[in-house]
């Protein structure tokens, strides 16, 4: 019988997301004859009804391009802005759902589009994820498309940034996305030749860096590169956000402690921007040596996909079709290896892939002398 899957992409853009609709596509209709229908913006356009009928002619020529022919948005379904309210729209997901007779929808994106997916599962619609993030923190697969691309684009950046560091003397602290996980600062830092490399993982003590730093100084290089995770903190404010957290988890739902514990912890992560500027600065004054700060923020997800995010891209994109025409639902489609595997979602939504403290790279960088700053 001929099926109609819906496809949307939500979360952060990423390199690889077009290979991977490609690879849906081309092979729903090439090699099943089936429908296809694209939403808009992320879970977004499946409560506003924006979509396009998608044939031949869309999935052709974007195998090479960046970003995400449907749009995206980080909107979730259960708490969508609405005017300036947050409603709970699940329900028009579902009637969309159902208007469309679709047999399955397939959502792409990181860590919260999976548990947003796993929700929508939750409530009887068939749904398959693909595992997106340049972050690579997406629990239940060795990796995730977008990461090989972006480790690519910080690598090269941070070879770049050594010519100013040793023509000027300098400490160069760069900026790398991932906020609760350091695979990309680990990667980038470590391919990059970065002396000092900061993630959210291990949380470091100025002084120890600064030691570091003056240490290569002391040895004949007056100059560093640290290279450090968006979301890597220091040892008291990884203290204080323990505690902020831990008085999060404490509170009843719903109660006014709870409340309150909430807004600290937005309090907390509003202050720590700017964090990486403050380091550098302090690096300044601890070492006596010039330090500049370069943010690679959105470059990282950029233009077009690296050779292997298209094979991760084509491969999940593929693996996926045959997960629905053998009906099997409420699964990730995951890479093991270089096998695709489905993974049940109540498996990995709310969960975080971090980087193991005894990860062979992160082993290799420290036996080449790495400071991590503990
Ligand atoms: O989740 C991927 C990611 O690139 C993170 O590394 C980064 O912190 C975040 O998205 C940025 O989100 P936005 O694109 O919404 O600013």
């Amino acid at each position: 019988m001929k099926k109609h899957i819906g496809i949307l992409t939500a979360g952060g853009d990423t390199p690889g997301l077009n290979a991977a609709i490609r690879a849906i596509g081309k092979s729903a209709i090439r090699h099943h004859g089936w429908q296809v229908t694209g939403f808009k913006e992320g879970f977004r356009g499946l409560v506003h009804n924006r979509y396009l009928r998608m044939g031949r002619e869309e999935f052709s020529g974007i195998l090479t391009r960046g970003g995400t022919i449907l749009g995206t948005s980080r909107d979730k379904p259960h708490k969508m802005m609405i005017g300036n309210q947050k409603i709970d729209m699940t329900s028009a997901i579902i009637e969309n759902y159902k208007n469309h007779n679709l047999d399955c929808l397939v959502c792409l994106g990181g860590g919260g589009t999976q548990k947003n997916a796993y929700r929508l599962a939750q409530a009887g619609l068939n749904i398959i994820t693909l595992p997106k993030t340049i972050d690579n923190d997406v629990w239940g697969t060795d990796i995730t498309f977008g990461y090989d691309t972006a480790l690519g684009i910080a690598t090269e950046s941070i070879d770049r940034l050594h010519s100013t560091a040793h023509s000027h003397h300098r400490i160069i602290v760069v900026e790398l996305m991932g906020h609760r996980a350091g695979w990309l600062a680990l990667g980038a830092g470590l391919a990059g030749g970065a002396d000092v490399i900061l993630l959210p993982e291990i949380p470091y003590n100025a002084e120890a860096i600064a030691d570091a730093i003056k240490g290569r100084k002391l040895n004949g290089s007056p100059f560093s590169i640290v290279a450090i995770s968006e979301g890597a903190m220091s040892k008291s404010e990884a203290a204080d956000l323990s505690g902020l957290t831990s008085a999060l988890e404490n509170a009843e739902r719903g109660s006014a402690e709870r409340d309150s514990a909430k807004e600290k912890i937005v309090a907390f992560q509003n202050g720590q921007k700017g964090s990486t500027l403050r380091l550098a600065e302090k690096l300044e004054n601890l070492t006596g040596l010039e330090a500049r700060l370069t943010i690679l923020g959105h470059v990282q997800r950029g233009g077009t996909p690296s050779a292997r995010d298209r094979l991760l891209a084509t491969q999940l994109g593929t693996a996926t079709t045959e997960l629905i025409a053998a009906g099997e639902f409420g699964k990730m489609v995951s890479i093991i290896g270089d096998e695709t595997r489905p993974v049940p979602l109540e498996d990995v939504a709310g969960k975080k892939k971090l980087v193991p403290l005894d990860y062979p790279q992160l082993i290799s960088a420290r036996r080449i002398g790495t400071c991590f700053g503990d």
